[in-house]
C-alpha cells in the first residue's frame, strides 16, 4: 500500500499559507496516492520502480499510472524541497555557483524558466551528464523519464499558490528561494556524484 510522506516541517508561513500547504499536502497530493493505491492495490514495490517498469504495466493503465506516479513523485519532490529552516553552504550549491557563475544567475535563470510555463506544471533542477540544468515539464510528467534526476522541484499548478497568492504566480516563484531546501537537494546530488 503506498503511503502520504511525512512533511518535516509544520508551517512555511508567510511564504505559503498554512490552509494553501494543508489542501495541497492532504487533498491534491493524497489524491495521487489514493489513485495509486485504487489503480495498483496489491503493488509493493516503491513508487520509482512504476516508473523504472512501466512497460510491464497493462497498456491500458499505463497513461493514468504514468499520471499518478508523476503526481505523486513530483509532490514529494516539492514538499521536499521546502524547508522552514536555513540551508547550510554545501557542494550543491558551491557547484551551482561554479556552472552559474555566480548564485544570483542560477536564482533569475530559475526565476526566468518558471515564468515561462504555461499551464499547469513544474519547474525543475536537473542533472544529467556532468551539468545541471533547469527545465519545465506540463502536468505531472517526470524528469527521470527524460533521464534527468531531479535535485529541486517547484510546483506550478494553480493550487500551489492560489490560496496564498491569487494570481501573482511571479511572487510565488520569487518567495520559493526564501525556503528553498537546499540541504535536502544535496543529499540527492551527494548520492549520484
Ligand atoms: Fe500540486
Amino acid at each position: 500500500m503506498f503511503k502520504k510522506m511525512k512533511l518535516n516541517y509544520s508551517s512555511l508561513e508567510p511564504v505559503i499559507s498554512d490552509l494553501n500547504l494543508d489542501l495541497h499536502y492532504n487533498k491534491h497530493y493524497g489524491k495521487y496516492v489514493d489513485n495509486l493505491n485504487k489503480l495498483l492495490p496489491n503493488y509493493s514495490g516503491s513508487v520509482e520502480s512504476i516508473l523504472m517498469s512501466i512497460d510491464s504495466f497493462n497498456k491500458k493503465d499505463r497513461g493514468s499510472i504514468l499520471t499518478n506516479v508523476g503526481g505523486v513523485l513530483n509532490h514529494e519532490l516539492y514538499f521536499r524541497s521546502m524547508s522552514s529552516e536555513p540551508y547550510t553552504n554545501n557542494r550543491l550549491v558551491s557547484d551551482l555557483f561554479k556552472q552559474y557563475g555566480s548564485f544570483d544567475i542560477f536564482k533569475s535563470e530559475f526565476i526566468n524558466s518558471a515564468n515561462k510555463l504555461v499551464g499547469s506544471g513544474y519547474t525543475f533542477l536537473v542533472y544529467k551528464d556532468g551539468s545541471f540544468d533547469i527545465i519545465n515539464l506540463p502536468n505531472q510528467e517526470n524528469p527521470y523519464t527524460y533521464n534527468y534526476t531531479p535535485l529541486i522541484a517547484l510546483d506550478l499548478w494553480e493550487h500551489a499558490y492560489y490560496l496564498t497568492y491569487y494570481n501573482d504566480r511571479a511572487l510565488y516563484i520569487n518567495n520559493f528561494f526564501r525556503i528553498i531546501n537546499f540541504d535536502y537537494a544535496n543529499t540527492l546530488y551527494e548520492k549520484i556524484k
